[in-house]
């Protein structure tokens, strides 16, 4: 069929959520965190009792992969603690309705949450939470390794880092703390290598046939300056492009740490462009009616840039020689149309990618359903599946940009070269 966007056939086509966004009952560092638009994470989209009727949305949808968390608080009340069977009941529950529908699970072992006796420990700054973190996964992927193949360490890490303790967005809030920034980031990267090496040991995979896959999510920004002669901002955007892409990446891959992954996870959602030392982002309280007059298109929160995504891509695979997952790509906007042409546009990238070479294996839409996005609460609709939290009752309804993605499943969906034409389209 000519002008379909064609993928490989055994090509994971997800969607992904992250436990204290979507389960609700969490006892973690954000059961008492007020987000701004006054939200909290207690009920959020109540996963937690729903998730056998949202597996047969997922199977509406007709992915075939899904990216969860497991939720480290749930399952160890202390360290060195055996972990929780019922909790553990729960998400074995879980992974066989998954099963039962086809749909291969990526399992997330840290997604910005902590159990309360590491954070009241000194969460990341202490290097006791590095045995405590390998206890756990090793106690899980005993439990789990006949149903999941698919692991996924940390997601995020240089997020998690710079929002707790650079940018204090993130419980405990802190701000300007570089040292402990590099400390976390430090931990994480070493705790990611002895737990890569547990799972590479111990997991037998799904169906025994299977070999364990480990990695990490790493989030891409491009950190541009808008002006081009602006050097301050030029020299603040390799600051931060330093900070947060290469000394990440170089902390957790660098040298002989590549060979503890089997595979590279990239978040990418775009660029932040600087302007006198800002961020030109809504994030960053930058309003729509300024971004428009610079012609920068964002969705509700970052900076699109289809264009950065394929040629990152090449440059991961020729840098670290690993095969790829997309573990998250999304967009927040009530626009459908918004969001569908910015998936188009960057599936047009992803089989760019693919068609020179790069070993892409699957791709994660953010997210599933609407959810608790973090510092925004309830504000920033990210969802295939809408959730209307006005109505106790949560309910979910199909969007049309989950119908599109139904579409790329079933391998329907036409490629599309077109541009955002500025941020009218919002
Ligand atoms: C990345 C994070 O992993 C996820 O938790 C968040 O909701 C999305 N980006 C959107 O901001």
């Amino acid at each position: 069929m000519d002008g379909v966007l064609k993928f490989p056939e055994k090509f994971l086509w997800g969607t992904a959520t992250s436990p204290t966004q979507v389960e609700g009952h969490v006892v973690n560092e954000w059961t008492d965190y007020l987000a701004s638009d006054g939200g909290h994470c207690r009920t959020a989209c109540n996963h937690y009792h729903r998730y056998e009727e949202d597996v047969d949305w997922m199977a509406q949808l007709g992915v075939n992969a899904y990216r969860m968390g497991i939720e480290w608080s749930r399952l160890q009340s202390a360290p060195f603690a055996p972990l929780n069977p019922k909790e553990l009941d729960r998400y074995v529950h879980l992974l066989d309705c998954l099963k039962v529908k086809g749909i291969t699970p990526m399992v997330v072992l840290h997604h910005f949450s902590n159990p309360p006796w590491i954070t009241s420990a000194g969460g990341w700054l202490n290097p006791a939470t590095i045995p405590a973190f390998v206890d756990y996964v090793t106690k899980l992927v005993s439990a789990l390794r006949d149903r999941v193949w698919l692991w996924n360490t940390f997601n995020e890490p240089d997020t998690y880092a710079s929002l707790t303790y650079l940018l204090g967005g993130f419980p405990p809030f802190h701000k300007w703390r570089f040292a402990s920034y590099r400390k976390v980031i430090k931990h994480m990267a070493e705790a990611h290598v002895q737990a890569s090496r547990v799972i590479r040991s111990e997991a037998r995979g799904g169906n025994g046939a299977k070999a364990p896959e480990v990695g990490i999510a790493k989030n891409w920004t491009y950190f541009e300056a808008f002006q081009k002669f602006a050097v301050w901002d030029h020299l603040l955007a390799l600051a931060a492009h330093y900070a947060f892409n290469h000394f990440v990446l170089d902390t957790f891959l660098g040298g002989r740490r590549c060979e503890a992954s089997t595979y590279l996870g990239v978040n990418y959602y775009g660029r932040a462009r600087l302007n006198h030392f800002q961020a030109l982002v809504p994030t960053n309280g930058v309003s729509d009616e300024r971004l428009n007059q610079l012609g920068i298109v964002c969705d509700d929160m970052f900076e699109r840039h289809p264009s950065g995504f394929g040629p990152l891509l090449k440059k991961f695979q020729q840098r670290y020689r690993l095969p790829i997952y997309i573990t998250e790509h999304g967009a927040a906007s009530t626009n459908d149309d918004f969001r569908i042409r910015d998936l188009k546009q960057h599936l047009h990238e992803l089989r760019g990618a693919l068609d020179d070479g790069v070993d892409v294996r699957g791709f994660f839409y953010w997210s599933l359903l609407d959810n608790f996005e973090w510092q925004f609460g309830y504000s920033k609709k990210f969802g295939l599946l809408s959730v209307d939290f006005n109505d106790e009752k949560l309910p979910r309804k199909m969007t049309r940009v989950g119908e599109f993605y139904r579409s790329i499943c079933a391998g329907r969906a036409e490629d599309s070269r077109e541009v955002i034409p500025g941020l009218a389209a919002r």
